[in-house]
């Protein structure tokens, strides 16, 4: 059972991860990581955000309920303890719906026109199915399910900035419109700005779903070596007496955030020496990687045997949730004139 409520000191840290896939390596290292450290510091909320995957995922949405389930595993593989921090499905609580309407009342057009992840897709959005309602308000949506935990920090990337802005704009509005009635107000979160490290694809662009260049944070270890050996080199090296340039190798990337100073340097006199082929340096890359892999892999096997067990920890932290919810909701509803039941 959850027993977070007992350390009132602690600020109050809410995040979300939309299941749209099977979370790679960068959420590891971009994300996961991070709050990882923060179960400790923070009375920790996180959530799979299934609500905000259908905005995009509406024609599809056969998977979604998979990509949650493999969530919560992953969370659990990558060492969220759910004893720490509370982690829970966006729609086992609706109230996050309910608050989310409330706001949609008083959020202005415009906000919602100006936030940046809408008008950079303005023009698209037509061709990608995207001119629905659900769209427009996500960042609304976002919004509740931020403030009905009332929060001081949202633990985010750069990407989400705007979001919080919004929140910040929505707490404020709301407290102003009420004010008179209200007991208490909504905090106005800050983010947490997550130092992302690049995490690197195996393309040598960026690692995201969109680029289909991911490794998956459980991926099968044949599949992932599969991967590594087939991933592009310096095109310098036709031959292996080639010398290539690391900077010119998405596998370099790896050895950064994988190798230690001295396979580095391995690396770096190796290729442009021609002193070592392309699948000997691709090698410790793969073993670090089947390491990291491994431990994740191990802890989320211990929960995967037993569906009974997450399910459980997803029910207990949709309890504790719920409550604080529930509180919040009260108030809300009472200052928007709505008669108890
Ligand atoms: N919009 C976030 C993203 O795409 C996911 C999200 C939904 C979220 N609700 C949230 C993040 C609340 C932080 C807090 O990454
Ligand atoms: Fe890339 Fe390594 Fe080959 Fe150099 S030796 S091109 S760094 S894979």
């Amino acid at each position: 059972m959850n027993d977070i409520n007992n350390s009132p000191k602690r600020h109050r840290v809410v995040s979300g991860i939309r299941t749209t896939g099977l979370l790679h390596l960068g959420n590891y290292h971009g994300v996961l990581k991070n709050w990882v450290e923060l179960q400790s510091k923070y009375e920790c909320y996180f959530f799979a955000a299934d609500w905000h995957a259908l905005t995009t995922e509406y024609e599809h949405p056969e998977k979604i309920h998979y990509y949650t389930k493999e969530m919560m595993l992953d969370w659990l593989g990558a060492g969220l303890d759910p004893k720490q921090c509370v982690f829970f499905v966006q729609s086992h609580i609706p109230e996050h719906a309910e608050l989310h309407l409330l706001f949609s009342f008083l959020t202005p057009l415009s906000w919602l026109e100006r936030v940046p992840t809408y008008k950079e897709l303005r023009g698209k959005l037509k061709e990608k199915h995207l001119a629905t309602y659900g769209f427009l308000g996500y960042p609304v949506l976002q919004s509740a399910d931020i403030l009905m935990y009332k929060p001081a920090f949202v633990p985010v990337g750069e990407d989400q900035v705007s979001h919080v802005e919004l929140t910040r704009e929505i707490a404020r509005h709301f407290n102003h419109l009420y004010q008179t009635r209200l007991k208490s107000p909504f905090p106005e979160p800050e983010v947490l700005l997550t130092k992302t490290p690049k995490m690197p694809g195996l393309d040598g662009q960026k690692m995201s779903k969109s680029y289909q260049n991911t490794i998956a944070l459980r991926e099968d270890p044949q599949s992932v070596e599969h991967k590594i050996k087939v991933m592009p080199t310096d095109p310098a090296r036709v031959r292996r007496t080639d010398p290539g340039e690391p900077e010119k190798c998405p596998v370099w990337n790896f050895h950064k955030i994988y190798s230690s100073k001295d396979v580095q340097e391995w690396v770096q006199t190796g290729c442009r020496s021609a002193g070592i082929g392309c699948l000997e340096c691709k090698k410790p890359v793969i073993t670090a990687i089947l390491a990291e892999q491994e431990k994740i892999r191990e802890r989320a096997a211990l929960y995967e045997k037993d569906p009974d067990l997450i399910n459980d920890i997803i029910r207990s932290g949709a309890t504790v949730a719920q409550q604080k919810a529930r509180e919040t909701l009260a108030e809300v509803r009472e200052v928007m004139g709505i008669l108890k039941s």
